[in-house]
């Protein structure tokens, strides 16, 4: 009897082991579930407001379609300031007329070019007040006086991608600045780099980019 006893008693301990184990570790792990559902969805979902373009105006149609370079609708004008995007009136040198048979055409045919009104674009990218920033200085002429980059590899580097289809926009329901919006830090990975300022005029002082 004593026997049996003594043999049966490691394997009692082995289990209770065991399950004290899990004990700590359950509760740690639904603990980090929880943690990652609130930090990676429901905290960014409550902070960001999503809205989609007043217009489903297309970057592929006129760019590979209409064959239209990004200069015709986006340029750096000889006085140096930036174009932006183009007025209704601008658009309508073609779209007069209905060009296809799109909804989103029609959308902006009807809504806009026959009023005569203008779109409110959701801009990507808006800087703060405080920040000093012109296309002029980061103009595809001036970085490849070092580089070759094309057109579309320069937008790339500091916009988000509207190529085929607009994005999605996300504004901040805090600050209200777009989700998409330069931070300092990616100014600063070329600004503070002293190779990359080598030879031109810009240097990474305050006041060069906060006015
Ligand atoms: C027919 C006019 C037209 C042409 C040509 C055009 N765009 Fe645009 N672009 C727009 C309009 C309208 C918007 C605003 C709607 C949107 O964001 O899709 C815009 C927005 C953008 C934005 C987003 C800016 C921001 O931060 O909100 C980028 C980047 C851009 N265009 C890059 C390009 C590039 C690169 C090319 C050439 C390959 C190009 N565009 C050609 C009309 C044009
Ligand atoms: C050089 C002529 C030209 C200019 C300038 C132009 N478009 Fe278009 N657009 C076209 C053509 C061509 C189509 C394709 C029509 C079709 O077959 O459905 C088109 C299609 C569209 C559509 C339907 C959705 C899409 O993109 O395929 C929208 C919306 C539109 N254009 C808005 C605009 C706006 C806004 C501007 C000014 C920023 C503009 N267009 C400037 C030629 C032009
Ligand atoms: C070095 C970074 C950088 C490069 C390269 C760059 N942009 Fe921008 N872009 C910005 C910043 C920053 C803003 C916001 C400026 C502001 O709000 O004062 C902006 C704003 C814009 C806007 C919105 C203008 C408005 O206020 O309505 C358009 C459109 C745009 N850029 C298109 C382009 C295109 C097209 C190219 C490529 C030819 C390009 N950008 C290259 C940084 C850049
Ligand atoms: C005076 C010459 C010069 C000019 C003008 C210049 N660059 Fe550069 N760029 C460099 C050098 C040198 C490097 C390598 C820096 C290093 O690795 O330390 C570099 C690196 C880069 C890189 C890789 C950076 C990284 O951190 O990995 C990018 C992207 C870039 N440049 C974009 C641009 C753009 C966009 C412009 C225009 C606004 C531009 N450059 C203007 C000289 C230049
Ligand atoms: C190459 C351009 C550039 C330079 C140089 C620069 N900043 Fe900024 N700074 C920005 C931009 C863009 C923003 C807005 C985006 C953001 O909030 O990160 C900003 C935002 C800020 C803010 C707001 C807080 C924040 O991070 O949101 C402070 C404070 C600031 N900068 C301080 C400085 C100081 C101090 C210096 C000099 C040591 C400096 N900056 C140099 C581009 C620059
Ligand atoms: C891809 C690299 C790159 C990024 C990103 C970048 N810059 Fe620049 N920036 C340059 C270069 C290179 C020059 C100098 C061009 C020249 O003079 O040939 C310059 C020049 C400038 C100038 C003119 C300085 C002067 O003294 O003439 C300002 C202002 C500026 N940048 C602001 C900004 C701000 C604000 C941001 C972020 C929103 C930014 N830059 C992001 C590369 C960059």
């Amino acid at each position: 009897m004593e026997d049996r006893q003594e043999s049966t008693a490691p394997q009692k301990e082995v289990c209770s082991r065991f399950k004290c184990r899990l004990c700590g570790v359950a509760p740690f792990f639904v603990g980090i579930v929880v943690a990652l559902v609130f930090g990676w969805w429901l905290f960014p979902t409550l902070m960001f407001n999503s809205q989609e373009q007043p217009v489903q105006f297309t970057h592929d149609t006129h760019v590979n379609v209409a064959g239209l370079d990004c200069n015709y609708c986006h340029k750096i004008r000889p006085d140096g300031t930036f174009s932006a995007i183009p007025t209704t009136k601008e658009c309508a040198v073609c779209h007069q007329v209905l060009l296809g048979e799109s909804r989103a055409e029609r959308v902006f045919w009807d809504e806009y070019v026959r009023p005569g009104k203008e779109v409110a674009w959701l801009i990507y990218q808006k800087q703060p007040d405080n920040v000093f920033f012109s296309h002029a200085p980061h103009s595809l002429e001036n970085c490849n006086n070092c580089h070759e980059f094309s057109k579309t590899e320069l937008c790339l580097f500091c916009h988000v991608n509207v190529k085929d289809k607009a994005p999605t926009y996300h504004e901040n329901r805090l600050s209200g600045y777009s989700k998409d919006t330069m931070k300092m830090w990616q100014c600063e990975r070329c600004h503070a780099n002293p190779n990359h300022l080598a030879g031109t005029a810009a240097n990474n002082a305050c006041f060069v980019c906060h006015k």
